[in-house]
């Protein structure tokens, strides 16, 4: 038996989140799965940090993704990472924040999964605890909220945002929302609509955990004008809620900007 020909005895493609981008936040597993590496096949949220651990001998494979902009479609990465296994290689499949929201990473584990291919994921820190704990927007509080929800702003592609917003306007719950920007407006008012308070604190927070972060600090309603105004652009994070005011007492990162609209001044 020749050794492509033998089974496989460990994992071969390790499906492995890199946080969101302060490179402090990897995990110990993660840096021993990126030195073991064959092959890193990584996303457009992967800090050039993170991508500077690569070995030098091992390959680097760009599976970017940017909203409404797919530079490898989700078949193809599945299939490379097939292929790449398949020839015996250790792969790692390196992903902003954690795989397993809102990473696609359950979905290349069940293509694996459907090819016998081994493979083992190590969880990342995701965006919504990196920008909150930058931010110093702790997503529960004790007396404010009771719980805290990851939504989706972003649709696949063609399809309209249709959330329910009835179960989301809860003021006892953090609301926070991945790729938002594009339909700030209809969350902002679908929430308002639902009877979620117009004057919910809410914040929005550009490349949170780098030394780039920018945070801003309005209302439910102001929140679309305010990310106009402040040409957030992504990858940017949402976060509705109460606790969303203890940034401006335990903000510690960068400077938090309270945004004031002109017919405020
Ligand atoms: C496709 S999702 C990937 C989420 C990732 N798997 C995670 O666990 O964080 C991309 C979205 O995550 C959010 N995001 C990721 N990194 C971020 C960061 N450093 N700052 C703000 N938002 C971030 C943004 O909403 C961005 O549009």
């Amino acid at each position: 038996m020749n050794e492509a020909q033998k089974p496989p005895t460990k994992p071969h493609v390790f499906i492995v989140g890199a946080g969101p981008g302060d490179p402090g936040l990897l995990t110990l597993k993660a840096a021993e799965c990126l030195k073991k590496a064959d092959v890193v096949v990584y996303d457009r949220l992967v800090s050039d940090e993170i991508l500077d651990m690569v070995p030098a001998h091992a390959e680097k494979i760009f599976a970017g993704k940017a909203a409404r902009d797919h530079f490898m479609p989700q078949e193809e990465i599945n299939q490379t990472l097939v292929d790449l296994a398949k020839q015996n290689k250790v792969v790692v499949r390196l992903k902003g924040g954690d795989p397993f929201i809102f990473g696609r990473g359950s979905e290349e584990a069940i293509v694996l999964a459907e090819h016998g291919i081994n493979f083992e994921v190590v969880p990342g820190i995701t965006a919504s605890a990196g920008c909150g704990a930058y931010a110093g927007i702790p997503l529960t509080h004790r007396g404010l909220v009771t719980g805290v929800r990851f939504v989706t702003g972003h649709c696949r592609e063609g399809q309209h945002l249709d959330l329910n917003w009835q179960s989301l306007a809860d003021p006892n719950t953090t609301l926070v929302i991945y790729m938002g920007l594009i339909n700030i407006e209809k969350i902002s008012s679908e929430l308002i609509k639902a009877g979620l308070p117009a004057d919910t604190p809410a914040a929005g927070i550009e490349r949170g955990t780098t030394p780039e972060q920018r945070t801003i600090l309005t209302t439910l309603e102001k929140l679309p004008q305010c990310i106009h105004r402040a040409e957030l652009k992504a990858p940017s994070l949402l976060i509705i809620g109460k606790v969303v005011d203890l940034a401006n007492t335990i903000g510690w990162h960068t400077q938090a900007h309270q945004c004031v609209l002109d017919d405020e001044t």
